[in-house]
């Protein structure tokens, strides 16, 4: 069994949301339909919006200078509600008040980012998505001289997958999110000697079902920011459709397309008008809890299985 799940204070089944500030939310709304997500519901001060996949909304923006603010995570229970709201400094048991419901405990983590522990909240039903797959079965199966051409649009987003966070207490913050949420280490990676580790990406732990790489990555930066978001979107065809709408579109290119190391997914990267990170990606590693905590190279860190070099260092 893998460090990390059965000393934690808390067990989290899932990343709900990220919330973020900015100052416009007509700005924001369309950088996040351009990139693939679709608007829930707006309020003057919130703009809400999903992924194609059933479940709650999962990225909210908050009118204000732009910021992260931090994020949620779903728990099974109303128990890991109440031990939630014993750890010191935590906020009481509250509803959320936001679309979908549910109570919350808000925490925060080492460098002041609120951490939602989220009970209750309800699943939106998955949005129709067209068959558009480079698929032979696909194609031999349409009426005959009926060929199937996609039509130019944003990627379809299933959901958010992971977020990125950069701090100057990278020890703090890797042990925040094992030791209080539980989340478990895949990959910590060091430079020069392995006790100085300069990033790490954790996933959530679930026995023995299989989950993504990571759902959470943190770096040495210096100061705590968020890095990027990445989104889940439908196969590498559909990343490429979202590729060149989003070019077309004016939006500014961050790194991609390439095909990461470690979490092996396809990415390709782009900065929201306030110079935040999202991310699409497809295609990730998947393990369970039984796979151990692997101790890695910067230098082999940020390669790519093909792609660009990447915009960042980890040093
Ligand atoms: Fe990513």
């Amino acid at each position: 069994m893998a460090t990390g799940a059965g000393k934690s204070l808390l067990k989290v089944r899932d990343l709900l949301h990220v919330r973020v500030a900015a100052p416009d939310l007509d700005e924001a709304e369309r950088f996040l339909v351009t990139f693939g997500l679709a608007t829930v519901e707006r309020t003057p001060d919130r703009l809400y919006s999903r992924g194609t996949d059933a479940g709650p909304w999962c990225h909210v923006v908050e009118r204000g200078e732009a910021r992260l603010i931090g994020s949620a995570f779903l728990v099974d229970d109303r128990a890991q509600l109440e031990k939630a709201a014993a750890i010191a400094g935590a906020g009481a048991i509250e509803p959320t008040g936001e679309p979908g419901g549910g109570d919350r405990v808000r925490l925060t983590d080492p460098n002041g980012f609120s951490v939602d522990i989220i009970h209750g909240i309800e699943s939106l039903p998955a949005l129709p998505v067209e068959e558009h797959r480079v698929n032979t079965a696909f194609r031999r199966g349409r009426p005959d001289g009926q060929l199937y051409r996609r039509p130019p649009g944003p990627a379809h987003v299933r959901r958010l997958g992971h977020f990125v966070l950069s701090t100057p207490d990278l020890d703090r913050t890797r042990q925040w999110y094992r030791e209080v949420l539980g989340l478990i280490g895949t990959e910590d990676i060091f430079a020069g000697e392995k006790d100085n580790i300069v990033a790490s990406f954790s996933r959530l732990a679930r026995g023995e079902e299989y989950v993504d790489h990571h759902v959470f990555m943190t770096h040495k930066g210096a100061k705590a920011d968020l890095n990027h978001l990445g989104f889940e979107v439908l196969d590498a065809d559909d990343l490429f459709f979202g590729h060149y709408y989003m070019k077309d579109a004016g939006v500014r290119h961050r790194w991609g397309v390439g095909r990461h190391r470690l979490g092996s997914q396809i990415y390709n990267q782009w900065f929201d008008p306030w110079n935040r990170g999202y991310e699409h990606w497809t295609d990730t590693d998947v393990l369970n809890e039984q796979h151990e905590l692997a101790l890695v190279p910067a230098a082999e860190a940020l390669k790519s299985q093909w792609g660009d070099a990447p915009p960042v260092k980890f040093e």
